[in-house]
């Protein structure tokens, strides 16, 4: 997430603020415009790909926001391992296109402008979603039984609007307290969802 450096940007009432999203099509971008829609915060989706500088400048020029939203990325199919053998699309996009993006809004020169939010086995409440972790691991074959940390989207995507409005900067680790497993999740998955799964 960037904040744009501009004092009359810096105003935080909400008729003030105008966000601007990556990730139209997207899982979590979706959400985020969803949410916007329910807050009732203008927002408008980006049309540029993150590595086109002129495209994003275009966005900027029309959209003139007072926040910008990233979750645009290349994420992997079926899943993050495509990243490994797929190095140049996943640099092009998620680190060239990530720091163009940054460039865009002047980040170069003012790095405290950026909230990284640090989304980590994101999961919620709608199944139907391929990139959610419960959805994945229903799916596998096989899943690593490590208790993790988790990202609960319905519970904590809210909170990234909320610290926007108060322009909260810096690295944070985007998760829940605790930990759980793979298999502790299936079994809930088994009690509440489908019975019927093995
Ligand atoms: N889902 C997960 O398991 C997971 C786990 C950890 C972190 N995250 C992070 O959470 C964020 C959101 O992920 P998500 O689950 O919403 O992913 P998603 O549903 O796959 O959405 C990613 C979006 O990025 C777009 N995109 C890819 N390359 C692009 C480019 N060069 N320029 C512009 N747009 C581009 C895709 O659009 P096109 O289809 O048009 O290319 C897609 O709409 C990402 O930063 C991801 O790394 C996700």
């Amino acid at each position: 997430m960037l904040v744009s450096s501009t004092k009359h940007n810096l105003l935080s009432r909400k008729s003030s603020l105008k966000f601007l999203i990556y990730d139209r099509t997207g899982w979590i971008g979706g959400l985020l415009g969803k949410l916007c829609e329910k807050q009732g915060i203008p927002f408008v989706y980006g049309k540029g790909r993150l590595e086109q500088c002129s495209q994003l400048l275009a966005d900027f020029q029309t959209v003139k926001p007072t926040h910008v939203f990233n979750a645009d990325s290349v994420i992997g199919k079926p899943n993050v391992d495509w990243c490994e053998t797929h190095k140049t699309d996943t640099i092009r996009t998620n680190v060239v296109g990530t720091l163009t993006l940054a460039d865009v809004e002047d980040i170069l020169r003012e790095f405290d402008n950026v909230c990284t939010l640090r989304g980590w086995m994101p999961t919620s409440s709608d199944l139907s979603r391929p990139g959610n972790f419960i959805a994945k691991i229903t799916k596998h074959e096989k899943a690593i039984d490590i208790p993790n940390r988790m990202t609960l989207v319905d519970e904590l995507l809210p909170i990234s609007t909320k610290m926007a409005k108060r322009n909260l900067r810096g690295i944070w680790n985007f998760t829940n307290p605790g930990v759980v497993s793979a298999n502790e999740i299936l079994q809930m998955y088994k009690a509440y969802i489908d019975p019927t799964f093995n």
